[in-house]
């Protein structure tokens, strides 16, 4: 049984769906951990609501290797899943979990990446940049904002008239469906 952290600055529906999706049957692996940075982030109430150990740490935790390694130690972590994380992923981690760490980004990459990019923002530069298409990517996590190797991507059809909102929601949708399957897919199905 493999051991899933994810790790979470939002309101937590993506790790929602991975905590559902993995506890609530037989797939090989669990989420026995989260981790937020923010004390006041919705996942928080949620993850314990689903009787998932979350952690808060600083910003200044997660980049302490003698902080954050334990703790992942403690809790036998062998896949890193971002959702909804909005720092930078320090190196000693990428080291340590070379291939395990995936983040979802709510666009099509290389597009639409890069620091300050998250959640709405993106939305709004999509519809600003007029596109006709938007959608999901996965990735492998390296050093550097939203540029690791594209395990997979899905889109959508944009109208012209789509507020941020509708974009969110079709992304969202994205998202719930195919989130937690490609990570299946990725780690368990070998
Ligand atoms: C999701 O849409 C996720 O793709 C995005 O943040 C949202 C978190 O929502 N991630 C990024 O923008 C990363 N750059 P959630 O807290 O409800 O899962």
């Amino acid at each position: 049984m493999k051991n899933i952290a994810v790790f979470a600055s939002g309101s937590g529906s993506n790790a929602e769906n991975l905590i559902r999706y993995f506890n609530e049957n037989q797939r090989g692996a669990k989420v026995n951990l989260v981790i937020c940075n923010k004390q006041n982030a919705g996942v928080v109430d949620r993850s314990k609501r689903l009787g998932v150990d979350c952690v808060i740490l600083t910003k200044e935790q997660i980049q302490d290797p003698e902080a954050l390694l334990p703790i992942l130690g403690f809790h036998n972590t062998d896949i890193i899943v971002l959702a909804g994380f909005l720092l930078l992923i320090p190196q000693f981690l990428i080291d340590r979990y070379e291939n395990r760490i995936v983040n979802i980004h709510p666009a099509l990459l290389p597009k639409f990446g890069g620091k300050g990019m998250y959640g709405r923002h993106v939305h709004e530069a999509v519809i600003n940049a007029g596109e006709n298409e938007t959608g999901i990517t996965i990735h492998y996590v390296n050093g550097h904002y939203d540029s690791g190797d594209i395990i997979f991507q899905a889109q959508v059809s944009l109208s012209p008239d789509d507020t941020v909102e509708d974009v969110e929601a079709k992304v969202h949708d994205l998202e719930q469906m195919h989130f937690a399957q490609v990570i299946f897919d990725t780690f368990c199905a070998k």
